[in-house]
């Protein structure tokens, strides 16, 4: 496994597989990885098969967190990634520097940025403003400089890849997203490199998220009409307050496809949630109609 840390090595390198017509599949991600990273890279290394090459980023993007946000915090553990990258078979694990990605940092950080305007507007776009600009900007950059035909995106961030899909079509990105499902702990949290920072008394309580999307499911399965959307956040509220260390940020119902709201919820509808455990903002989402992960 190659490590590419110099931009315009990472660019010339993805100019010669261009050239020599290799399939490249790329996987962005913020590092501490976990299980769920690991299987977008199962998923690139069967797309692209052994004549592809994988790549793998590494990069905790200081663009898409606000000032308030967890960026001091969220976890880095650049040797054991490395480790990880290296047995799953990975070919280039590309790991920027801040000052590479971002030269006129702190102020602005880039004055040319992607924004995405209409599925932004809601969840996340909504509770966090400035995270989106920075999550399509970044990318734009990471893709000019991988060069992929294809990138992997996990379910989990189900937002982020609907965003980042838009993206990729409305500025003719010459490339495929992809998107695999969400990887679960046993107990039906959702893998995520924040889950590391929950409290050992946290942990248990995290759990609220799956059991509410679970809740939600039992009820839009049962019901032989649509839902009202207030009913379901009004249990979903209740649930997650059961746990004391638990505060809901947001829970959502909407179109899968549009991210449009739904105030009446049926079987093709899908949730999001978003819920502070202590400090831990940790987010989850899933389709009601299908027990899926
Ligand atoms: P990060 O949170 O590290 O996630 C990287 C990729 O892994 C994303 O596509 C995310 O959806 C996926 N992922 C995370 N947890 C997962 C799980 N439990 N199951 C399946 N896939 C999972 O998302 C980001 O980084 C950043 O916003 C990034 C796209 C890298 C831009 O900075």
């Amino acid at each position: 496994m190659r490590i590419v840390v110099a931009l315009h090595e990472m660019q010339r390198l993805a100019r010669r597989w261009r050239r020599q017509g290799v399939r490249v599949a790329f996987v962005p991600t913020m590092g501490a990885l976990h299980t769920g990273h690991l299987s977008l890279v199962q998923e690139a290394r069967r797309r692209v098969k052994s004549s592809g090459r994988v790549v793998v980023s590494v990069f905790v993007n200081p663009t898409q967190f606000a000032p308030h946000e967890d960026l001091a915090a969220y976890p880095r553990n650049l040797a054991r990634d490395r480790a990880l990258c290296r047995t799953s078979g990975v070919d280039v694990l590309f790991v920027p520097e801040d000052t590479a990605m971002y030269p006129q940092a702190p102020v602005p950080p880039s004055s040319t940025c992607v924004v995405e305007e209409a599925l932004t507007r809601s969840m996340e776009g909504s509770a966090r403003p400035t995270h989106f600009r920075g999550v399509t900007t970044v990318l734009a950059k990471l893709f000019n400089l991988v060069l992929p035909d294809l990138a992997i995106f996990g379910a989990k961030d189900w937002q982020q890849a609907a965003v980042v899909r838009r993206m990729v079509r409305d500025l003719n990105f010459p490339l495929q997203i992809v998107v695999a499902p969400t990887v679960r702990e046993s107990d039906g949290l959702a893998m995520s490199s924040r889950n590391q920072r929950l409290a050992p008394d946290e942990r248990p309580q995290a759990t609220v998220l799956w059991r509410s999307i679970q809740w939600a499911r039992g009820r839009v399965q049962a019901a032989r009409r649509a839902v009202p959307a207030a009913q379901l956040q009004k249990g979903v509220a209740k649930l997650v307050a059961s746990e004391p260390a638990a505060r809901l940020d947001y829970v959502a119902f909407f179109d899968p496809d549009t991210l449009e709201p739904t105030r009446a919820v049926h079987r093709t509808s899908h949730m999001a949630l978003a819920v502070f455990v202590g400090k831990v903002r940790l987010i989850d989402n899933a389709p009601l109609g299908v027990d899926a992960p």
